[in-house]
């Protein structure tokens, strides 16, 4: 079978980072690790952290939830745990690699909707939306609108993510909507803040140890790729590095400079998991 081609940088970039993770950590999730007391911050414990993370989410399901649609489901595995808990469960996946991996984590017990979810068209309707590290990367009014349109009576919107904090200074961290425009858009809509929880604490160590995995490894390793390709091929290098000046420049201001550390992540960030109710009627 032809393998689909991944397109756009952000999914290339889930993709590795979920090879990786799995391969090297045996990681199931894409998310960030939940750092709760007594679990020491080590790279060996992020399936730990990612585990607490689950357990934190499922802790927050509301009562009489049947059905979920999980979107943005990464791998699979969260919608395999949902399902193996009792609740049916539909994915939506943009990503052909990820959804490949779903379908090996859920076989024929979910519907999966490969497109992202500004696009989606169903006539199902669900309990609960969720969306688990994933709100960030949808279009913030359309995420809205269509959680409205495919959430049943008295439904819930469940999203744990990250957001940008209000202030004159903004962080060199990109992703997150901003956090006061969210509340903004939901105060339009038909929805109730049910639950507010500020996790930021829980999981900003998870940048330290990304930050460190980045200066002792990535780093080291890019660097040496480099220096065998200027030493063999050094026209070719000096072309392609002159053609790719500015990009080049900005993966290195963007991942060098101390501005990937737990400490600016709280001072720009915040890390929630919010919970909104559809009115019954
Ligand atoms: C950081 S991963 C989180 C994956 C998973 N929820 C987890 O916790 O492991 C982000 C997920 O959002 C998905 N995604 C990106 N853009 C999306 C969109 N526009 N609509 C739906 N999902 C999207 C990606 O394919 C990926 O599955």
């Amino acid at each position: 079978m032809k393998r689909k081609r991944e397109s756009g940088s952000r999914e290339v970039g889930l993709k590795i980072g979920w090879i990786c993770g799995e391969y090297f950590l045996k990681l199931k999730h894409l998310h960030y690790g939940y750092w709760t007391e007594g679990l020491d911050v080590d790279i060996v414990n992020l399936r730990l952290a990612q585990e607490e993370y689950v357990k934190f989410l499922l802790s927050h399901i509301p009562d009489g939830v049947k059905t979920i649609l999980d979107v943005g489901c990464g791998a699979g595995h969260l919608a395999q745990k949902l399902l193996s808990t009792g609740y049916a469960v539909d994915c939506v996946s943009p990503s052909a690699f990820l959804t490949e991996q779903t379908r090996k984590s859920v076989a024929d017990q979910s519907e999966i909707f490969e497109c992202g979810y500004e696009e989606l068209e169903t006539e199902k309707r669900y309990d609960l939306i969720m969306f688990v590290e994933s709100f960030q990367y949808i279009d913030l009014p359309k995420a809205i609108a269509n959680t409205e349109r495919f959430l049943s009576a008295g439904g819930h919107m469940l999203i744990c993510d990250i957001f940008k904090k209000e202030g004159p200074q903004k962080g060199r961290q990109s992703g997150g909507h901003e956090l006061a425009k969210l509340f903004r858009l939901m105060e339009t809509s038909s929805f109730a803040l049910v639950e507010d929880i500020d996790i930021t604490e829980q999981t900003a160590p998870n940048i330290d140890l990304l930050n460190d995995a980045l200066e002792r490894v990535g780093k080291p390793v890019a660097e040496s790729i480099s220096d065998f390709l200027a030493d063999r091929y050094p026209t070719v290098f000096k072309l392609v590095s002159w053609k790719y000046q500015d990009e080049l420049e900005k993966i290195d201001r963007k991942y060098s400079g101390g501005s990937r550390t737990g400490e600016q992540f709280r001072k720009f960030k915040s890390y929630r998991l919010l919970l909104y109710g559809k009115p019954v009627s």
